[in-house]
């Protein structure tokens, strides 16, 4: 079977309390799926910044990584409200989110600061979660491949060997949050397009750079998705906030 790679984002959810509750009964139902070095799926939880760690403590035994949901592009200095890559990597992050559909639409992050955003990520030694995907309005003009790739060629363009080292994540914006899917060949098309957008650029990288699926993916609609030859996981929003459904979902495959 295929390793899959399945990461959560709590988006701007969660307290000390619930944050507890919630791990502590993830890490019950998922038993030993959680502990075994030798299970194939990889597995991650992007929480926000003053939850890192808590996290990192509650997390330290088993094998869900940690990651954030953004980083700033620098390094350091005079930047207010901005976290650092390095700072995130003190916290024992392995992954962050970068360019999530929220940040570009909500903060106007354009294709050039998501870029050197992953950029940044890399250089700390954390893989970016580089996000792509179109709005509803652009998927209906039929602009779907066309904004995807441009989202894509931008980090590819900044970032050129290192993208073997970061995911890519696509998300439908129409998609997240809505409970509206993309069929799995809708999907699976998007993915093989990025794939060989990838294979283009750099060989090697394209065979190994994981491709997740993100926008309302559940249990029930995970099976199909996750079965598409170019889908290597999933970026799972709301269900990463319920124990049973994130657990379900990271048990696909195993
Ligand atoms: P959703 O969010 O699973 O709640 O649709 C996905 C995401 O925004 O990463």
């Amino acid at each position: 079977m295929r390793p899959l790679t399945i990461i959560g984002n709590w988006k701007m959810n969660g307290s000390l309390s619930s944050n507890q509750a919630l791990l502590a009964e993830m890490l019950s139902l998922g038993g030993s799926l959680f502990k075994r070095s030798d299970a194939k799926t990889q597995f991650g939880l992007c929480v926000p910044y003053p939850y890192l760690s808590q996290a990192q403590g509650l997390l330290k035994d088993s094998r869900i990584a940690l990651g954030a949901q953004d980083v700033s592009d620098h390094p350091y200095g005079a930047y207010t409200g901005d976290v650092s890559a390095q700072m995130l990597g003190e916290f024992g992050c392995r992954y962050v989110i970068v360019g999530h559909s929220e940040r570009r639409q909500y903060h106007h992050e354009g294709d050039g600061v998501v870029a050197r955003k992953a950029r940044a990520a890399l250089q700390a030694g954390l893989v970016p979660i580089i996000c792509v995907g179109e709005t509803e309005e652009e998927h209906d003009d039929g602009k779907t491949l066309a904004v995807v790739r441009r989202q894509l060629q931008a980090v590819l363009d900044l970032l050129q060997g290192q993208i073997a080292g970061c995911l890519i994540a696509y998300e439908p914006v129409w998609a997240i949050g809505t409970g509206k899917v993309p069929t799995p060949t809708e999907a699976q098309d998007v993915h093989r397009e990025l794939r060989l957008q990838l294979a283009k650029f750099d060989d090697e990288a394209a065979s190994k750079v994981a491709i997740l699926y993100g926008g309302s993916l559940k249990p029930d609609n995970a099976r199909e998705l996750l079965a598409m030859p170019d889908i290597d996981g999933g970026l799972v929003g709301g269900a990463s906030l319920s124990a049973e459904e994130f657990v379900a979902l990271c048990q696909e495959n195993q």
